[in-house]
């Protein structure tokens, strides 16, 4: 159990979703930095920053639907060897595991049965920081969230539909800081409201892993090199539950706007003249498991006018990708928290498909930028 040190300060890790696939990574990267930090340090773009937070003090705790386990989890998402994993059984079964609110608890019941669990938390890490990272399925847009009593309503009619506000909502009145890693839309003015007047900083949403990632990189290029991009098309094929959960269309169109309006946010240009020349696709591909991979085609225009293509086949990993992001987050916001930040924290756009607050930087450049100069004092 992480004691405040002369060293540094505990951090926990609360994650709604803990035993899906981002969710058990990061559990299993989170004990690695105790006992092989090699094998996790390198890839995180925080290595070299908050030496207050320290990296081997940092600790995870959360909640999955009722009987879920975590070992059982990790294993059957199939993201990590085994021989990396097992040697920590012993240490993951030690993390606390809640089970969300039982189904069907209107926004208030389900609010405080998280809340109680969030107290479990502090009692047994007294002194740490907190702050939770949203790693929930894709949801259906909440649609009369606009007001707080419009939102009540609506979410009460159907409390099992999106519960994603339940956690941040909790998290929110304890002042814990809110990462929003999903494509759900859980920031309306009212919640913002709220963490404003509790001091809590929140950042999202939707975290930008792979192909969103490299298609900003290079929409960011081309534009600084005056070459006219005329048509974009993206494929996806994954088979994780992330993958499975996103054939429902109601479910895809959040995240399937954000890969898609990015481009032209970035670009400041319309792609194609009349008709839409980006398209972007996902489909749930079984055998490929969490190792997505995605298939682009870039259509230019150069001197002349002349037309040139460019074709990508990204062969990733979806998890580890994102778990190291989501480590990077929660260390940027309990920073953040600390230096009086709070609402909408659009410094953190890096890391964001779609990037929350006021102004977000949009070029690769200028996101880089802003991170590297933020300012915590
Ligand atoms: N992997 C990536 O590259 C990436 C990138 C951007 C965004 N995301 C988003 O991150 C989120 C998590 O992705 P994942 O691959 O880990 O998904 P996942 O489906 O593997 O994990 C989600 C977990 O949430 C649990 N859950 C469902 N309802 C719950 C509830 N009411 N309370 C607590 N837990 C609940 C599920 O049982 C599951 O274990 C998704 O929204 C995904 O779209 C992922």
């Amino acid at each position: 159990m992480p004691s405040s040190t002369e060293s540094g300060q505990p951090t926990v890790i609360l994650v709604a979703g803990l035993a899906g696939a981002i969710g058990s990574t990061l559990s299993v990267a989170v004990h690695l930095l105790k006992t092989a930090p090699h094998l996790v340090k390198p890839y995180l773009t925080t290595e070299e920053r908050f030496a207050h937070l320290p990296l081997s003090e940092m600790v995870v705790a959360g909640w999955d639907l009722a009987g879920a386990n975590l070992c059982r989890a990790i294993e059957d998402h199939g993201v990590i060897p085994a021989s990396i994993w097992q040697p920590l059984q012993a240490q993951l079964e030690t993390i606390p595991l809640f089970e969300a609110p039982e189904a069907g608890m209107d926004l208030d019941a389900a609010i405080a049965a998280v809340s109680r669990d969030i107290d479990r938390v502090e009692s047994m890490y007294p002194q740490a920081n907190r702050v939770l990272v949203n790693l929930l399925p894709a949801a259906p847009a909440l649609a009369g969230g606009e007001n707080e009593a419009d939102f009540r309503r609506t979410f009460n009619q159907a409390p099992d539909r999106f519960p994603d506000p339940v956690y941040a909502l909790a998290a929110i009145h304890k002042g814990i800081p809110v990462v929003n890693f999903t494509p759900n839309e859980i920031e309306w003015p009212w919640v913002v409201q709220q963490a404003a007047q509790q001091g809590v900083p929140l950042c999202g949403r939707d975290g930008k892993t792979g192909q969103t990632f490299y298609k900003l990189v290079l929409a960011s290029a081309w534009k600084a090199r005056k070459l006219k991009i005329t048509g974009w098309y993206s494929l996806n094929i994954l088979g994780n539950s992330d993958g499975a959960n996103l054939m429902d269309p109601e479910r895809a169109a959040g995240k399937l706007a954000n890969k898609t309006e990015i481009l032209e946010e970035i670009l400041g240009y319309r792609v194609g003249d009349s008709r839409s020349c980006h398209k972007v696709h996902i489909d749930y591909y079984p055998p490929r498991g969490d190792a997505k991979e995605a298939w682009d085609v870039v259509d230019f225009e150069g001197l002349f006018d002349l037309p040139m293509s460019i074709r990508i086949d990204f062969q990733g990993r979806d998890s580890v990708l994102a778990a190291p992001m989501a480590i990077d987050m929660a260390r940027w916001m309990v920073a953040l928290k600390q230096s009086g930040r709070n609402g909408l924290v659009a410094d953190l756009a890096f890391f964001f498909k779609k990037p929350l607050g006021l102004d977000p930087p949009l070029s690769y450049e200028d996101q880089i930028s802003r991170l590297n100069t933020l300012d915590l004092t």
